[in-house]
């Protein structure tokens, strides 16, 4: 999966070195949308962060242990869209997103997870796909709602964002119930 056209408007591309530049410039005029739910942003300093953080999404896919793809929109670098901790133990598997905030509410991410959650269970023979989100995280909570994934329960301090421990709350969705 190297380049995956949604739409006429949403692409995903599989991410790479040449990406370091629009994607650091997007995190950078987006820090106070994303500093909320995202705990790297603020370690996130210049551009050195950013090729870093590509390179350990490159040796991911590599192991085939997961990998984050770009979201272009209208030819715009928008955010990111990911798959990380696999157990392969149960076929499972998470998804992981942002957006800049001038990208937000026009259903891109909604469109990008629909995509991954086809491709976790028909390219990559998962049988669940998890996505967890702050408990006040309501847009992003609104995706796997949106896409009909199954609230499971609530992770108590699941995460520590910005010095707090905050609730989360772990969605999924089986393959038997995709259609
Ligand atoms: C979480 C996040 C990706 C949600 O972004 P989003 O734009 O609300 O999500 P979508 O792209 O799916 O868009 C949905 C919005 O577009 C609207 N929309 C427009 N066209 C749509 C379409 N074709 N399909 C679905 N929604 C559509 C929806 O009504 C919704 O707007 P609303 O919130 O005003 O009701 C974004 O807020 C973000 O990156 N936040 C910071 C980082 C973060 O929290 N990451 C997640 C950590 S768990």
């Amino acid at each position: 999966m190297f380049k995956y056209i949604i739409d006429n408007d949403v692409e995903l591309q599989l991410l790479d070195l040449y990406h370091a530049d629009e994607i650091f410039k997007s995190i950078d005029s987006s820090r106070d949308h994303l500093r909320e739910y995202l705990p790297w942003v603020d370690s996130t300093i210049s551009i050195s962060d950013t090729r870093e953080f590509i390179q350990g999404s490159k040796k991911q896919y590599a192991a085939n242990n997961g990998f984050d793809t770009g979201i272009w929109y209208k030819g715009e670098f928008a955010g990111i869209i990911g798959f990380h901790s696999i157990n392969r133990n149960i076929k499972s598997i998470s998804i992981g997103y942002w957006l800049n905030e001038g990208f937000v509410g026009k259903g891109i991410m909604t469109r990008a997870c629909s995509v991954l959650t086809d491709y976790a269970f028909n390219i990559l023979n998962f049988n669940r796909v998890e996505i967890q989100c702050a408990i006040d995280n309501l847009k992003s909570r609104a995706i796997p709602e949106r896409l009909g994934f199954v609230q499971e329960g609530v992770i108590r301090d699941g995460e520590l964002l910005n010095g707090n421990y905050v609730d989360c709350v772990i969605y999924g969705m089986l393959k038997r119930e995709w259609v």
